[in-house]
C-alpha cells in the first residue's frame, strides 16, 4: 500500500473541502425565493376586486344579492345603518356574507325583522352584526364573510376577499 505524501494529501483534502463547500452552498443559493416576483411563494390564487354596489343605492336593512368570488357563489350585502363589526363605508355599517349555509349548503335568507340570516333546512341562525357568527343550529362554522372595501372617490363598495371557507369548496378560488 503506497503512502500519500504531505503535498498530495493536502491537495486531495483541499479539493474535497472545496467540492464539499460547493455542494453545500449551491442548493441553498438556488433555494432563495425570487423576491422580485410577488406571486412566488403564494399558495392560493388572488381574489378579484369587484364592485358590489354604490353606497347610495343600498337601502338600510335591505339585502342586495351579488355573486363573489365567482358566479357560482351567491352572497348578500347589507347596509345596517349603524356601525357593525367589520363594516365598511363612512358609517362602517356595510357588511356582506356568503349565503350558502355552512352546515349543508342550503341558501340562507336574511330576515329583516330579526336582522339575522336564517337557514330553512335545519334552522341555523347567523349574526351579520358579529362577523357571521353561528348563533344556533346544526352548523358549526360562521357564515363566510366577504371582505369589503369602500372607495370614497367612486362611493363604491368593493368585494376583495373572503374570510372563511365557502360551503362545498376546498378553496374559495377555484
Ligand atoms: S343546511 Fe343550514 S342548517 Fe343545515
Amino acid at each position: 500500500m503506497s503512502q500519500l505524501s504531505r503535498r498530495n494529501f493536502l491537495k486531495l483534502t483541499g479539493s474535497s473541502a472545496a467540492v464539499g463547500t460547493l455542494s453545500l452552498t449551491t442548493p441553498i443559493a438556488h433555494a432563495q425565493p425570487d423576491k422580485s416576483h410577488p406571486a412566488v411563494g403564494n399558495t392560493t390564487l388572488p381574489y378579484p376586486r369587484e364592485v358590489v354596489a354604490w353606497l347610495g343605492e343600498l337601502t338600510i336593512n335591505q339585502p342586495l344579492s351579488f355573486n363573489y368570488p365567482d358566479d357560482r357563489s351567491p352572497c348578500v350585502a347589507i347596509r345596517k345603518g349603524r356601525e357593525v363589526k367589520g363594516g365598511v363605508g363612512p358609517q362602517r355599517d356595510v357588511v356582506a356574507y356568503s349565503t350558502q349555509c355552512t352546515h349543508m349548503g342550503c341558501p340562507v335568507n336574511y330576515d329583516q325583522e330579526s336582522e339575522t340570516f336564517k337557514c330553512p333546512c335545519h334552522y341555523s341562525i347567523f349574526d351579520p352584526d358579529n362577523a357571521g357568527q353561528m348563533v344556533i343550529g346544526q352548523a358549526t362554522e360562521n357564515l363566510p364573510r366577504i371582505t369589503l372595501e369602500y372607495d370614497e372617490a367612486e362611493d363604491a363598495i368593493l368585494a376583495v376577499s373572503v374570510d372563511g371557507l365557502i360551503y362545498g369548496r376546498q378553496a374559495n378560488i377555484i
